[in-house]
């Protein structure tokens, strides 16, 4: 077996990683990787293929060979060859999406689309390392030894009381430490309310929203009932039978608008006139480029709101660290779901994060990534005001991704077209429920915090080629 990194970044873009497995011979194993190279889109239509003697040379294997199997890909139709030009990949040749149809659920890939804009995480390459390894030291050096034994299920008290901080400083949030409880993020926050057996559904959500949020209830046993939005956020209006309600009110996920105030104030009242729950999702309310961020919900009313936030939008979705600020009488209940002991959340990244948030460095850390991500907008608006002003990016200027409006009818070939481009990315209709009857509309979704900041131009250009004509 030969495995190889064909360093003919000038030809084809990047490095082309090729492994000659399977049955039949070099030849045949060579011919199956490049076939296999040109349908996941990783040599894109018109790309040149590195001369027989360096690929050759690569993967350790002869000129002929190379040479055969590029006149069998010709005779096929996946390549072209020309005198004077080389070979390239055939324009025609039918590429397959990217395999990230399920942004939540795939791990990061090491190989795959040259250019990232899926939704969801943050810039990889900003994660303060420096700062958070003079934390993780701090921690460590002042931790008495009784940290090193079974952790508390509740959380370390000293996040706890950095967050009750932080939370009422940044967000508006109105807690104290014993009404926090700490987990390993948002999706295990519904684990642990719906699988734990606090609460029970049907519980109503965004007709558009993660799809992977809506298996976690399911697995839970839970129904989820849409609830359509409009220009003004969730129709808490329709709100009926179901116990609670999960709702993005800070910048709701994809769509990207606030929830109106005069809706904020609606779904109290249901929650108080019905006994309901508000589960508030405020996964990225950091991040707010035009005015100060919106406060939290829970603010109106502690006793109807579960707040839930992560550092998975503001440091990075690998640390697994979240929290949920509790109705004092649903504490007790998630303590019990959570059983005798920490069993998720590492209380040295506990300790980490706690001494992170007093120290200030998260602050300084979410401003910078603020700037950053702002700028990132910018871009994407300006590129979109050059090349294709016919297309808007709307929402709120806010976290970590924007949608693209496009023409009727048009979303499903531009996610194909981009992935032509080699981008992986979602269309609106990727977060859609499946049971709502509402449609929001033709729209690409677009992560721009992805991608590394010398990546991002590149990806925006080619972003800007898949886009569709006026
Ligand atoms: C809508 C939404 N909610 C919450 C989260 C956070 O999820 P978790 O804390 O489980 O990583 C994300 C992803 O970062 C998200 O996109």
């Amino acid at each position: 077996m030969a495995t190889s990194w064909v360093n003919s970044a000038e030809r084809i873009g990047s490095d082309l990683h090729l492994e000659l497995t399977g049955p039949g011979g070099r030849r045949a194993a060579l011919i199956r990787a490049l076939r296999e190279a040109v349908r996941s889109g990783r040599l894109a239509p018109g790309a040149r293929l590195p001369p027989y003697r360096s690929l050759a040379a690569d993967l350790g294997v002869a000129r002929n060979t190379v040479a055969d199997a590029y006149a069998e890909l010709v005779a096929e139709g996946w390549l072209t060859a020309r005198q004077g030009s080389g070979t390239r990949v055939a324009e025609r040749a039918e590429p397959l999406r990217p395999a990230a149809r399920e942004p939540r659920k795939a791990p990061p890939r090491a190989r795959g689309p040259r250019h990232d804009l899926t939704q969801g995480t943050p810039d990889a390459s900003s994660f303060p390392r420096t700062a958070w390894l003079a934390s993780y030291r701090r921690a460590l050096q002042q931790a008495p030894n009784e940290v090193f034994g079974p952790g508390d299920p509740a959380g370390r008290i000293e996040l706890r009381e950095a967050l009750t901080e932080y939370l009422a400083r940044a967000r508006g949030v109105r807690t104290e430490p014993g009404r926090i409880v700490i987990c390993s993020g948002f999706a295990h926050a519904l684990r642990l309310l719906f699988g734990g057996g606090v609460l029970r559904g049907p519980l109503a959500v965004e007709a558009y929203g993660l799809g992977f949020h809506r298996e976690v209830l399911t697995a839970a046993g839970v129904r989820t009932v849409p609830l359509p939005l409009d220009e003004h956020g969730a129709r808490v209006d329709r709100l009926g039978r179901e116990r609670a309600v999960l709702l993005t009110p800070a910048h709701q996920f994809p769509t990207g608008g606030p929830l109106h105030a005069a809706r904020r104030a609606a779904v109290i009242d249901w929650a108080r006139a019905r006994g309901g729950l508000v589960l508030e999702d405020d996964y990225d309310g950091e991040f707010r480029y035009d005015r100060k961020p919106v406060g939290a919900v829970q603010g109106l009313d502690p006793e109807r709101v579960v707040h839930i936030g992560s550092v998975s939008k503001s440091l990075s979705p690998a640390v697994r660290l979240g929290w949920m600020v509790l109705p004092e009488r649903y504490v007790d209940a998630v303590l019990a779901a959570k059983g005798d002991r920490e069993a998720w959340a590492s209380v040295l990244d506990q300790l980490s994060l706690a001494d992170f948030v007093v120290s200030g460095a998260y602050d300084r850390h979410v401003r910078r990534m603020r700037q950053r991500y702002r700028g990132r907008r910018d871009r994407l608006v300006a590129a979109l005001a050059e090349h294709a002003p016919h297309i808007e990016a709307t929402g709120v200027a806010a976290g970590l991704h924007a949608v693209l409006r496009l023409p009727p009818g048009t979303e499903a070939s531009a996610v194909k077209a981009a992935a032509w481009q080699g981008i992986a990315l979602d269309g609106l209709a990727a977060f859609r429920h499946p049971d709502t009857d509402m449609a929001a509309g033709d729209g690409l979704v677009v992560g721009y915090a992805t991608p590394s900041e010398h990546a991002y131009g590149p990806a925006l250009e080619a972003l800007c080629r898949a886009l569709p004509p006026p």
